[in-house]
């Protein structure tokens, strides 16, 4: 009973507190954090304003801010507003917010940004205006903006930015995913010095012009997914240095440019020497060729997958690469690699190609046992002997490539009835004869001096045994060439004279 009263005190003790507090109808405020629901204007019923670092007015049915909406919240740090339908905000709307550092208005109906609205927010790190209809900008609306880091235009309409002249000096990501740009606004990087992380996946990008990168001496990743990319110019990654006139080497580490229509790996790719991570899945590549990464000491991850015409990886294609995880799935074409294409990667450790058309996999693709991740299912393997290694191998590191390995199948040619590989008796294809795998280069070649061996022994017995009837056969064969030669010479001359020519 009395607990009973305790408690009925306490909730009314709290009900009083929170009345107190002066949180408005359909708002949920506690401590420093309000979120409110269901308001076509900001709420203006709060007893103390300067409480609130965290407001959500996200969802809301907001249309339009100015200056007087917003001036009471002084201490605001972060302000959500988006989900609404803003499509006008006033100049100064924000200027009495000194401590806002993230604003997020994605979802709204902004059309453009008018000149002076983010003016002097010096606190300001983050600002997202990603899904709203914007379609042109200049970054000189942020003036004096001088803690900005990341900028959230995805999702817009931009096809065109002005050129600018202020810069943003703490800029370090910009994502312009989801946009209609025909280029790489490389025009603006002289206003972004500290730019890291650029997204421009999804746009309508054809070409990047020559040395696109220079202004950014810190790039780190681009992203140029699902765009019309045909070619690469072989400047696009030289970096010149601004005042002296000499190369430097671009720093970007991360890069992908997958879903565009390369229909061959850019040659200008191979100055991306400190790229780490790369991924070129999804063009119109058919061959890659010889030594195609050769510059590329530092890259670890490579994805070549989803390319509908990839045939033919060429011998040494990944010659010079120190590979620690290579993805090619989902490539139909591509029904063999060459031996050795991962050889003398010493950190390499996932290899992943399943889904491709492969019919053979040579065992010298890579070291077997250092790989921990192997996937190979669904491919196209023949049960033959090129095939059989799979079968007898016993070398794979870990539990997970063993049992891996024991689900794989193979089909024998024109039937399409599939087997388990473990299961298979190779012994039918006499595969055991000259070891376990014929496609073996070294075993070949073993092959052929045995076999060259053998013939020439054996023309030695023959020799020995049979001399004396060799010596008489060739003095009888010299005796008739001898004669047969005196006698086809003569008709010659008798040819030409009978014709007049000489005489
Ligand atoms: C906000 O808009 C929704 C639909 O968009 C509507 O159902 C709701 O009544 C509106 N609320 C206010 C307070 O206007
Ligand atoms: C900004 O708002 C969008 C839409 O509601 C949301 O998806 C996103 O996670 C928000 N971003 C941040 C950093 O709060
Ligand atoms: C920004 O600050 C400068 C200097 O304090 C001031 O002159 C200017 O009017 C401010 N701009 C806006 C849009 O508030
Ligand atoms: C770009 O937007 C501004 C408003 O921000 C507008 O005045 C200008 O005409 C636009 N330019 C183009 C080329 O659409
Ligand atoms: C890109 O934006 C359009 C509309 O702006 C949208 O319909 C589409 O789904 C978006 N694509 C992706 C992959 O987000």
């Amino acid at each position: 009973m009395r607990s009973f009263l305790l408690f009925l005190a306490g909730t009314l003790i709290a009900t009083l507190l929170a009345a107190d507090d002066g949180c408005p109808v359909n708002c949920k405020c506690s401590q420093a954090n309000v979120k409110c629901h269901g308001y076509s204007s900001m709420p203006q019923q709060f007893r103390s304003f300067s409480i609130i670092k965290v407001f959500d007015m996200s969802n809301n049915n907001l249309t339009s801010l100015s200056k007087s909406d917003l001036e009471k919240y002084v201490n605001v740090e972060r302000l959500h507003l988006d989900g609404n339908s803003i499509a006008n905000i006033k100049k100064g709307t924000f200027s009495s917010l000194t401590r806002l550092n993230e604003i997020n208005i994605s979802t709204n109906k902004l059309e453009s940004i008018e000149d002076g609205v983010f003016c002097n927010m010096t606190s300001l790190t983050t600002l997202i205006l990603s899904n709203n209809h914007i379609s042109n900008l200049s970054l000189d609306v942020f003036h004096n903006v001088p803690n900005l880091q990341r900028l959230d235009l995805s999702l817009n309409r931009i096809y065109s930015f002005s050129s600018c002249s202020l810069i943003l000096p703490s800029l370090r990501y910009l994502n312009l995913d989801n946009n209609s740009l025909a280029m790489v606004p490389s025009h603006i990087f002289n206003c972004t010095p500290h730019l890291q992380t650029l997204r421009l996946n999804l746009n309508r990008i054809q070409r990047l012009q020559k040395y696109s990168f220079s202004n950014v001496p810190n790039i780190y990743s681009v992203s140029l997914d699902n765009n019309l990319i045909r070619i690469l110019d072989i400047e696009t990654f030289q970096v010149k240095h601004q005042d002296l006139n000499t190369l430097l080497e671009c720093k970007i580490k991360v890069f992908s440019i997958e879903g565009n229509f390369l229909t061959e790996v850019p040659m200008a790719l191979n100055d991306l020497v400190y790229v780490v991570h790369l991924d070129i899945s999804n063009n119109n590549i058919r061959t890659i060729k010889t030594l195609a990464f050769d510059r590329l000491k530092c890259l670890r991850y490579l994805r070549i997958s989803e390319m509908p015409l990839l045939s033919k990886v060429g011998v040494d294609a990944f010659g010079g690469l120190n590979l620690r995880d290579i993805f090619m799935t989902r490539n139909p074409m591509l029904k063999e690699l060459p031996g050795n294409l991962l050889q003398n990667m010493d950190e390499l450790r996932t290899v992943v190609l399943n889904n491709n058309g492969l019919v053979t996999l040579p065992k010298s693709l890579c070291n077997w046992q250092q790989i921990m991740d192997v996937m190979l299912n669904d491919n196209n393997f023949i049960c033959s002997c090129s095939n059989s290694w799979l079968q007898s191998y016993r070398g794979w590191d870990t539990r997970q490539t063993q049992q891996h390995v024991k689900k794989l199948k193979c089909h024998r040619p024109n039937n399409p009835e599939d087997f388990l590989i473990k299961d298979y008796d190779f012994s039918r294809h006499y595969c055991m004869k000259f070891g376990s795998s014929v496609s073996d280069k070294s075993q070949v070649r073993v092959e052929l001096i045995a076999a060259i061996i053998m013939l020439l022994t054996l023309s030695v017995i023959l020799f020995v045994c049979y001399r004396k009837q060799l010596v008489f056969w060739c003095r009888q064969f010299k005796c008739k060439h001898h004669v047969d030669s005196t006698i086809t010479k003569k008709p010659k001359y008798s040819h030409l004279s009978r014709n007049g020519d000489l005489n």
